[in-house]
């Protein structure tokens, strides 16, 4: 089979048109036609700033607010995501909670802590050995409560008004002016919740949410919801949204273009137009479709149009209006060094006698997949290798609260590794992550759940799967569809299901069933640890994803060629792959040769500091090296590539220490490069000349031992001289990705090495020993930042010796100052084992490197000066321009 899909894409924005016109009559392309945009009653707000928090249920409350007592009332919110009405739920009569204080819309919440969205109220610490490692020990677990007032005119008599909610961090309820309005359970959720019936006109309403990360009922917090930090609070941003009663549904576009060449793209799109009000109406639905930029703005006048299409829409109802249209010369959506993420967007006006009722913007995405089982992934008749990394959704310091700034800083980064693609491990993501993936030209897998029914903690998801994985599955295809960037549809993350017969054949099949619904165009895939090539459960899923055994788990044989061989019309991805642990600059001695070996206390370990060895060849036991990944790859062509685990370090489920966070990262914590940054980069980026040595050269306690130095570089060969004196010249032989000087003795002074590719000179690094620290160094990311209270800069410090060389085992402690209109939100140093509290100012190195997160105040301009002082050494700072 070759699974041909379509294109398309686009975050289904709500438009917030104010404009008049798509553009002006300079911007005209001689003979094009400009005409005039639609203005309309829709409005899509933020309601992030000024919510009150607090921690518990009110004292004294009698109330149940358990989920299972309250479920009634919060399964009706997800009916428009359940196919058979059967399975529809009536909202019971009357309201819940009136007795619970904090529901009240008079209730004085004044003494709650003030609070602005996005938040992650867990993220600040302190930790805490109550809550679980694999949950980061962070203060996630119990009941937390956001109220938030705002006002309403009278002048939205009439109309429908929504709050959008992103995603809350678990078992949202929510209720207006005393109402509850409705919830939804799954933290990872993107959900609207009608406010209508319950808004008061001319005055202020209010908002209480309540959330719950639940607690395990014999209070022992070891056990939890998450096998990872899942952040706790209103972590992603919430939305007001205002429409006339006859507008476009939520999510309600679905573009795809079935015929693309290069003279012209056919663009099918579809449009939901709901009609809450008690009439009939009678509307007409046209689009418009421009190019758009990098910042989203309309380039030119409208590239095609979409003649009106009438629909009648009964009260109460919704119906799909189809249309159509052909771009002409399309510029195509595409990814890598070759190809550009071109853009349109599809501006769609409902008309209702003749007056627009609503307009609504769908960006999208004009691009050919093809999936070939035999040679991998096409983008627009294109190879493309999947060049992936998984990452959890933390932020590192910042935890799970959204920073579209801190998600770009992660993409850049794993941009300059040469890395394409993300898996959205192990859940929908946060809107703005495809936002800035369609922008950057990533590849997305899209990735629903962790669990299914069968548990992997005590209060995971499978508490809430049987009334709520259809809601949700059709919840993130239905948001996430329009987005080019998007290219397959995880349906599960070994799940236990995949080593039960019957039963995990028989969900696999309804999952997928679900996703060919929503959307024909992408493949489903789910990633196996367990399942054989003979088990039912890959037949029913159209891709195959391997986790770890399609190089070979151990000494097991690789997988790949196995699963091909049994589904020779099924892609196959390695769904997961490699798992090096390591901490950044630490290396133990001696090292393993070939592809590594199974971490342990006498492999990698450096049990006295919990710290794993960064020559990058310790794995957990069923996991590997990239190096042996990078082989599996190369000898079997047909996988379409991998997804790393991880990209970055995350909070939680550290692996073998029980530490803050995980080992696993590409990237660490703080997002400073592991060496294992450069051997991706050599592989991902063969045209781009490097080359990397590790380990650092200070080692005073080792003259005269044996100290190996590898080299990772894009060339072919290499000359390693140690003070000048070479060390010999080699080259890498076949399934090689490492060039290895094992027996290097080691001497103070300088290692350099000369990379060649093709018998030409193509890069070169060196390493120097360093003298005692003496100085800091500070350098932000970015010099100047928008005084929005959000932007920020991430500034690194470097202790260095007098000559401005890193000292490469400095611990020293660090203290930062800040003057001006900003904040250090966040310090780091990337230590798994540091259990400084997030906020802190007082930062020790780690291997000679630390971070401060620093943002401007919002509605504040200036010069923010972030100062770094350590006893016995020169302080050091740095100006932050607000603008
Ligand atoms: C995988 C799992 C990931 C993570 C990883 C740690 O099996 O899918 O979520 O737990 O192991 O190595």
């Amino acid at each position: 089979m070759r699974l041909k899909s379509i294109a398309v894409v686009a975050a289904c924005v709500a438009a917030l048109v104010t404009s008049q016109f798509g553009c002006s009559n300079d911007d005209a392309e001689p003979g094009g036609r400009c005409s005039p945009i639609d203005t309309a009653p829709r409005s899509r707000l933020l309601l992030n700033d000024d919510w009150r928090f607090t921690r518990g249920d009110p004292p004294g409350n009698t109330t149940s607010l358990a989920y299972a007592d309250v479920k009634p009332w919060i399964l009706p919110t997800g009916n428009n995501f359940l196919e058979d009405p059967v399975k529809r739920s009536q909202r019971p009569e009357g309201n819940f909670g009136t007795d619970v204080a904090y529901t009240a819309a008079d209730y004085d919440d004044t003494s709650w802590q003030a609070v602005d969205l996005p938040h992650d109220y867990a993220v600040e610490g302190p930790f805490t050995p109550a809550v679980s490692v694999s949950m980061g020990q962070l203060p996630s677990p119990g009941v937390v409560w956001y109220r938030k007032s705002f006002a309403l005119p009278g002048s939205d008599a009439g109309k429908s008004i929504f709050l959008d909610v992103d995603g809350a961090m678990s078992y949202s309820m929510v209720w207006l002016n005393g109402q509850l309005v409705g919830g939804w359970p799954y933290g990872y959720a993107s959900f609207r919740l009608d406010l209508t019936p319950y808004v008061k006109l001319g005055g202020d309403n209010v908002l209480a949410i309540r959330l719950d990360n639940q607690i395990p009922k014999d209070s022992n917090w070891q056990s939890g919801s998450s096998r990872w930090y899942a952040g706790g609070g209103i972590y992603r941003n919430v939305w007001l949204v205002k429409t006339a009663p006859v507008h476009v549904g939520q999510w309600g576009t679905y573009v795809t273009t079935p015929e693309i060449s290069a003279e012209s793209a056919n663009v099918d799109l579809k449009v939901v137009v709901d009609n809450d009000s008690q009439r009939d109406a009678s509307v007409s639905v046209t689009t418009e479709i421009f190019e758009i930029d990098g910042d989203d703005r309309k380039l030119g006048c409208a590239v095609a149009s979409i003649d009106p299409v009438d629909v009648q829409v009964p009260a109460g109802s919704h119906v799909t209006a189809e249309t159509a249209a052909v771009i002409a010369n399309p510029k195509l959506w595409g990814t890598g060094p070759d190809q550009k993420p071109n853009r349109y967007v599809a501006v769609t006006s409902v008309r209702r006698d003749g007056k627009p009722v609503d307009v609504y913007e769908t960006p999208f995405g004009v691009r050919t997949l093809v999936f070939d089982p035999n040679a991998g992934l096409f983008v627009n008749g294109e190879h493309v290798k999947l060049n992936g990394v998984c990452n959890h959704h933390d932020l590192g310091a910042l935890g799970a609260a959204i920073n579209d700034r801190a998600l770009q800083r992660q993409l850049e980064i794993l941009a300059e590794m040469g890395s394409n693609a993300i898996r959205t491990s192990h859940n929908p993501p946060a809107p703005e992550l495809l936002a800035l993936a369609d922008k950057m030209g990533f590849l997305i897998m899209d990735e629903a759940f962790d669990v299914w029914l069968r548990p992997k903690t005590e209060l995971d998801y499978h508490l809430v799967y049987p009334e709520w994985h259809e809601q949700d599955l059709r919840a993130m295809l239905r948001r996430d569809r329009n987005h080019p960037s998007v290219i397959m549809w995880s349906i599960g993350n070994e799940v236990g299901e995949q080593s039960a017969d019957d039963e995990g054949a028989a969900i696999s099949q309804e999952l997928t069933g679900i996703s060919h619904q929503e959307d024909p165009t992408r493949p489903t895939i789910s990633g196996m640890n367990a399942a054989k090539a003979t088990s039912p459960f890959p037949a029913m899923i159209d891709a195959v994803g391997l986790n770890y055994q399609g190089s070979g788990i151990r000494v097991n044989p690789p997988q790949y060629p196995v699963f091909h061989d049994t589904f020779p019309n099924k892609l196959i991805v390695g769904s997961e792959t490699a798992s090096i642990v390591s901490s950044r600059g630490v290396y133990t001695f001696p090292v393993p040769p070939g592809y590594g070996i199974a971490v342990s206390e006498t492999a990698g370990e450096d049990v006295v500091n919990r710290q794993v060895s960064s020559y990058d060849l310790y794995y957990p036991s069923y996991a590997s090296s990239p190096d042996k990944e990078f082989a599996a790859q190369d000898r079997y062509p047909f996988v379409a590539g991998q997804f790393v685990w991880t990209g970055f370090d995350y909070l939680g489920e550290p692996t073998p220490f029980d530490s803050r966070s995980s080992y696993y990262g590409i990237l660490d914590l703080a997002g400073f490069k592991k060496d294992l940054f450069y051997i991706y980069q050599s592989v991902w980026r063969p045209e781009h000349p490097m080359a990397h040595i590790l380990p650092h050269w200070t080692w005073s306690e080792r003259v005269g031992e044996v100290t190996p130095v590898h080299v990772y570089t894009s060339g072919d060969e290499a000359e390693l001289f140690l003070n000048g004196r070479s060390l010999g010249r080699k080259a890498k032989a076949a399934f090689e990705y490492r060039l290895r000087w094992d027996d290097v003795v080691y001497e103070p002074g300088e290692l350099t090495v000369i990379a060649y590719k093709a018998g030409t000179q193509w890069a070169m690094d060196s390493v120097r020993t360093a003298q005692a620290a003496r100085k800091l160094v500070l350098t932000p990311d970015r010099p100047e930042i928008a005084g929005d209270g959000k932007d920020l800069s991430f500034v690194t410090v470097t202790v260095t010796d007098a000559d401005g060389q890193m000292v490469p085992r400095s611990m020293s402690p660090i203290h930062f100052e800040l003057t001006g209109p900003g904040e250090i939100v966040a310090t780091d140093n990337g230590d798994p084992t540091d259990m400084t509290s997030f906020p802190s100012r007082d930062r020790k190195a780690f291997n000679g490197l630390a971070l401060a997160i620093v943002r401007a105040r919002r509605g504040t301009s200036g010069d923010i000066v972030v100062t770094a002082t350590s006893e016995g050494l020169a302080e050091a700072s740095a100006t932050i321009n607000a603008r």
